[in-house]
């Protein structure tokens, strides 16, 4: 699945080690489908040839604005006019203090300088968003210099993408890392998705419960997460707060998303109940075990040798979704659940009846065996209005699609 088809994206080069960070980002960028022109500065030619560039982004590089390629020399304007996105990655320390002052002594400042933006365009021209991923030594991202520029860019209208932590080329260890390229890519494909959720804070359980026998063993279920871990990630793109709260599983936290990590059924209550407390929108993903062994045993259980099998005897669990769909903001319309069903067959009824149950405006149905540990998956939509089938698709796409179908309903 390619989020990125049709974008035309300007990736500025600046000096800084992160350049060779810039070149995988390149190559993501495009296997997403964007296109990409690569423009550098004389700093960034000391890190990463312009040939490396080129290669990766099939387009001849930009790197002065007396590039006599364009016919009326200006590459400043038309490259800007192009991209539905001025992208500079690896923004050093030094090209950030000249975009805020303004100057444009090279191509890529004044190609910033020159970029239509929101309170400028004119006529039908569409504003280009410059979007800033910035690098450099913890010492100078820490001084005060650095965080007044980045206050200023950010008042200006640039987009600025976060640092990373850790260990730094130069040997010290801190914060001013650029992100790394999948994570830069992650930002670009979630500032391009509508904001359908602004201002919104949605709850996401996720994964599979573990329901404890004694301190070693379990009972668990096949949900991998995914689904859960994509609605998060769809919710965040959309511009919400999100709290995932997710069951013992192996997928990694979507940028950006708040993640409470749980084991049972009880901690998933404790965590769902105290996060939907100042929620708009909760939306129960996870796999809940419906039954947990009645009593854990406090030590392993032992094997004697005598073929004596353990007497498991179980107790219901908790329902997580009805509970909080019963609370007195979901009951007032102040919080929108949203409930799933795995089922096996006869989707549509067996849906439907459980949307009634659970007292939620709106259920998905999927069929379990054909969604665990899946990449895709197809949904039934169930409202009060009826069901309506959303073909099987890859699961970011159909969170995305879900986020959209909640957006449309709520009226909070
Ligand atoms: O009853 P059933 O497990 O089929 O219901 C599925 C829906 O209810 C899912 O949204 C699931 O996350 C939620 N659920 C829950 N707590 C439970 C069982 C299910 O929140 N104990």
């Amino acid at each position: 699945m390619q989020s990125l088809i049709g974008k035309h994206i300007v990736l500025g080069l600046t000096g800084g080690i992160a350049c060779y960070k810039a070149a995988e980002l390149c190559r993501a960028l495009i296997k997403e489908g964007a296109t990409v022109q690569v423009v550098m500065t004389e700093g960034a030619e000391q890190f990463i040839t312009p040939v490396t560039m080129q290669a990766l982004s099939t387009r001849t590089v930009y790197t002065s604005q007396w590039d006599a390629r364009e016919e009326n020399n200006m590459p400043h304007i038309n490259l800007s006019r192009e991209a539905d996105a001025i992208l500079i990655a690896p923004a050093s320390a030094d090209f950030m203090a000249k975009l805020l002052h303004g100057r444009a002594d090279d191509l890529l400042s004044l190609m910033c300088l020159a970029r239509p933006r929101e309170d400028s365009v004119q006529g039908g021209a569409k504003p280009v968003p410059l979007l800033i991923a910035p690098a450099m030594n913890r010492e100078m991202w820490s001084h005060p210099a650095t965080q007044r520029n980045l206050q200023q860019l950010a008042t200006d209208g640039a987009h600025l993408l976060g640092v990373g932590s850790g260990f730094q080329a130069c040997g010290e260890t801190g914060d001013g890392r650029m992100l790394e390229s999948a994570e830069l890519l992650e930002e670009v494909i979630a500032f391009f998705q509508p904001k359908l959720l602004a201002g919104k804070h949605v709850v996401v359980t996720a994964g599979p419960t573990y329901e404890a026998i004694d301190p070693v063993r379990g009972i668990t279920n096949l949900s991998s997460g995914k689904m859960g871990f994509a609605i998060a990630r769809a919710a965040r793109e959309a511009g919400a707060e999100v709290t995932l709260i997710a069951g013992p599983v192996h997928v990694p936290t979507p940028r950006g998303v708040t993640r409470i990590d749980v084991k049972s059924a009880q901690n998933m209550l404790v965590a769902g109940t105290e996060s939907a407390q100042n929620a708009h929108i909760f939306i129960a993903c996870a796999a809940v075990a419906d039954w947990r062994p009645a009593n854990a045993a406090e030590q392993k259980i032992k094997k004697d040798g005598s073929g004596k099998t353990p007497e498991l005897a179980f107790v219901e669990n908790p329902d997580i979704l009805a509970t909080i769909a019963k609370s007195g903001r979901a009951k007032k319309g102040e919080l929108y659940c949203v409930g799933f069903a795995a089922e096996s067959e006869d989707l549509e009824a067996n849906a439907k009846a459980k949307r009634i149950r659970k007292g939620v405006p709106l259920l998905v149905g999927n069929i379990g065996p054909s969604t665990f540990g899946q990449d895709d998956n197809a949904f039934l939509l169930v409202d009060e209005k009826g069901a309506k089938q959303i073909e099987r698709a890859p699961k970011l796409q159909l969170a995305r699609l879900l986020v959209a179908e909640i957006a449309a309903r709520i009226q909070l």
